[in-house]
């Protein structure tokens, strides 16, 4: 009872949060178990305001407490839309399963729902979380290697032994599927975009900066507009299983100090964004873009800024000589995995770059790219959609 007892007061320290510490013991109470601080604490937060902890479950034996003993990572995800990852994350699991045993994290028990709203779920861990890292906290020089992996694991393991379809919608429904509420009032993508004064009229002239291509540009935000001939145009593009948010921080890999990091054991986490039938351009274009935000935040030059609308728009390979050598191999991955797709016709480019289009705008709400950044993303959006109608034939 003693050591109950001080396990319970630890625990309320290390939680630093009565509802979910009681929430916690609760629930432990119904399973006849007992929840106790790790000896290594490990805890992390997340962008959307969730807070992960690794925690260690206990049964009594023969009135011996740890006799069973399994390590957990307990994460509280934030009230409304967020709430319901637990239950997007069993979706991905029953997905295909033989891929989620190698490549997602398990839910050893259902998930439970605080009474502020916020939700609580449970993540096998079932190597030493302290030893892993994810893909954005390794250096850069990681970074193609792993985007490689990540792009094949997705397309050739995840989506391709079950046989991926090929979908068709317009293309303002295409982009609202890729935008979710991005552009919707009161978001901060839209509230940048309308005091910016880019909300309204078709064409959108660049700001000088960008120098040569200063020229009038579609307003990507207006692209589904009757102006310019695309209502009722529609787009077949190839659909499956997406993870929905993926970026460098949503891939975790092991990493060890002799040994440093191994690319191979590689894990999504974080699919409140999961779809089973999702355009597939929609991972591509979010991670290849986290890889892009890095380098930004890193700093680029103009002209680097440039050859990098040009290679994302374009793709064409070796026309961005002048951007650093981890930024070009990524990209070269992107370039790669678009060429496994073009075997299949023109289909591929025109999903790719609205994807590209919507998923630059969504870009366009993060404030720590400064505003350079963000003008820079829906210059990127506009060039996607100058090459989209070009390449429709409008
Ligand atoms: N299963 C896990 N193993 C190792 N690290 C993890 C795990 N889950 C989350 N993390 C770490 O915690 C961070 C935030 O978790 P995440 O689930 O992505 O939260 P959010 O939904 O807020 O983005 C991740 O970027 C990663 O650093
Ligand atoms: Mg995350």
């Amino acid at each position: 009872m003693a050591d109950e007892q001080a396990i319970g007061v630890a625990l309320d320290a290390y939680l630093a949060d009565r509802t979910v510490a009681d929430a916690l013991r609760a629930w432990a109470r119904d399973h006849e178990l007992i929840v106790s601080v790790p000896d290594t604490p490990w805890r992390r937060s997340g962008g959307t305001g969730a807070q992960l902890v690794s925690l260690d479950l206990l049964r009594y034996s023969n009135d011996r407490m740890g006799a069973y003993r399994q390590s957990v990572i307990v994460k509280v995800c934030a009230k409304g839309d967020y709430s319901a990852e637990p239950q997007r994350h069993k979706a991905a699991w029953e997905a295909n399963p033989e891929f989620s045993k190698k490549y997602l994290v398990g839910q050893p028990y259902d998930s439970v729902v605080l009474p502020d709203g916020r939700s609580m779920m449970f993540q096998e861990a079932n190597f030493d979380v302290g030893l892993t890292c994810t893909l954005g906290e390794l250096s850069v020089a990681y970074q193609a290697a792993g985007c490689r992996r990540a792009f094949s694991l997705i397309l050739q393991e995840w989506n391709v032994p079950l046989g991926f379809q090929q979908k068709t919608l317009n293309v303002d429904e295409y982009l609202k599927l890729e935008l979710r509420h991005a552009m919707s009032p009161g978001r901060s993508a839209y509230e940048w975009v309308k005091n910016a004064h880019l909300l309204h009229g078709d064409r959108y002239f660049p700001h000088p900066a960008a120098g040569e291509s200063s020229r009038d540009l579609p307003n990507p935000i207006r692209i589904a507009s009757e102006f310019f001939g695309l209502k009722d145009f529609q787009v077949t593009y190839f659909a499956g299983y997406s993870h929905g948010d993926l970026h460098l921080d949503n891939l975790v890999v092991s990493r060890t100090v002799a040994e440093g990091p191994d690319l191979d054991v590689m894990q999504f986490i974080d699919l409140s964004g999961f779809a089973e039938d999702a355009p597939l351009a929609r991972d591509v274009v979010t991670l290849a873009l986290s890889c892009v935000f890095r380098s930004l935040r890193d700093g680029l030059e103009g002209a680097q800024r440039e050859e990098l609308v040009n290679f994302l728009v374009d793709g064409v390979e070796g026309s961005c000589p002048g951007l650093p050598i981890p930024l070009r191999d990524t990209l070269a991955e992107v370039m790669y995995v678009s060429s496994l797709f073009l075997q299949g016709g023109e289909l591929w480019h025109a999903q790719y770059l609205l994807s590209l289009l919507a998923h630059a705008l969504v870009y366009t709400s993060y404030e720590n790219v400064g505003e350079s950044g963000r003008r820079w993303f829906f210059y990127l959006a506009a060039r996607a959609a100058e090459s989209f109608l070009a390449l429709s034939g409008i």
